[in-house]
């Protein structure tokens, strides 16, 4: 198959992060293992949270994280920007400043011709380039299947650290991006997805969070992550775990694409949206009126997906003018914090 001719999405099991390995799973495999301990280290294993945090001086601290899968769209181009933008965004999420990246692939070479390799590469240097992000390495290996992303490293200050903790009751919670790409990747496996909404999704899951994180750092934000494999809800519940708060959602402002939800009322869910309301359903409880299809789409594992910002409330509004004047056009406040119920997600 050459570049021409190959459907990415035909060759390969999983899309994107729905590709994860299940939450439950990961737990079952970290559960009791003696992991490090060291002062500098800020932000480890023992808290998930988007990266690791390594403290090397009093103003400075290393920021890491590694994130790679198969594609979730057909062009090799845009698969590797995807890519690039997913693997950034968990630096910009902890309010970090990308700096170094290394490829990480896995490629069919006995089936596939190497100009789709260098295709995916290109669009992954090309986001690089936007983020001012420098490629350092990489590392390939012969696989079965496709699969690529990075391993970034990035600076921030060891006081402006934002984790998926410290959320303050009354804080108002802002989305940057809709939601829904998990299952239009379902789609587009599928050969459902017509040229508007692939190429709609596709810019959408290619924008870097950067600006999102740029325009952040001038306002009371308290806790923040990116929304991808566990879906909007299995993130949140991240946040909510252990908050001492409660958080409430107003289903209706969660910005959706509307040809996801069509394709989940007809069932077209990938099976990381079953995995991810197993491991978080328990914490939340959804209004009657909220329809099943959206209740999915909350559970839909996103690749690329947007930032969930905690802000102070009476900051919210101008914080959201600020992100749409600097072209994050989706931003919405979705819902708050709450006092009670401790530790719930209620959807209404
Ligand atoms: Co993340
Ligand atoms: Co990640
Ligand atoms: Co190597």
């Amino acid at each position: 198959m050459t570049s021409e001719t190959v459907r990415l999405t035909q060759t390969v099991k999983g899309a994107g992060c729905a590709a994860k390995l299940s939450p439950g799973e990961l737990d079952r495999a970290l559960c009791g293992l003696d992991l490090p301990v060291d002062p500098n280290l800020l932000v480890g294993l023992d808290r998930a949270d988007d990266a690791g945090v390594y403290r090397v001086s009093d103003d400075l601290a290393l920021v890491q994280t590694i994130d790679f899968f198969p594609p979730m769209v057909d062009d090799p181009y845009s698969f590797g920007q995807i890519a690039a933008a997913n693997a950034l965004s968990d630096v910009y999420a902890m309010g970090g400043t990308p700096k170094t990246a290394m490829n990480i692939v896995a490629f069919p070479a006995k089936t596939m011709d190497i100009s789709v390799l260098r295709l995916v590469i290109e669009g992954g240097l090309d986001k690089m380039r936007e983020a001012g992000v420098v490629l350092v390495g990489g590392h390939t290996v012969e696989d079965s299947e496709l699969k690529y992303g990075l391993s970034v490293t990035g600076y921030i200050h060891p006081d402006r650290i934002l984790t998926k903790r410290n959320l303050q009751c009354g804080d108002c919670l802002v989305l940057t991006k809709p939601i829904g790409t998990g299952i239009v990747a379902t789609a587009i496996k599928a050969g459902l997805a017509g040229r508007g909404v692939t190429d709609r999704v596709t810019r959408a899951m290619a924008t870097l969070n950067r600006a999102a994180a740029l325009v952040m750092r001038d306002f009371p934000v308290h806790a923040c992550t990116d929304i991808t494999g566990f879906g909007f809800l299995g993130h949140l519940a991240e946040m909510v775990v252990d908050s001492g708060h409660g958080v409430r959602i107003r289903g209706a402002d969660v910005p959706i694409y509307p040809e996801a939800l069509e394709w989940a009322a007809m069932g077209l869910i990938p099976a990381g949206a079953y995995n991810n309301r197993s491991f978080r359903g328990p914490f939340v409880d959804f209004a009657p009126e909220v329809a099943r299809s959206v209740q999915d789409l909350l559970f839909d594992p996103q690749t690329s997906g947007g930032l969930l910002i905690a802000v102070s409330a009476d900051a919210a509004e101008r914080l959201v003018d600020a992100l749409r004047a600097n072209g994050v056009e989706a931003a919405v406040i979705v819902g708050e914090v709450v006092a009670e119920p401790v530790e719930r997600i209620i959807v209404e």
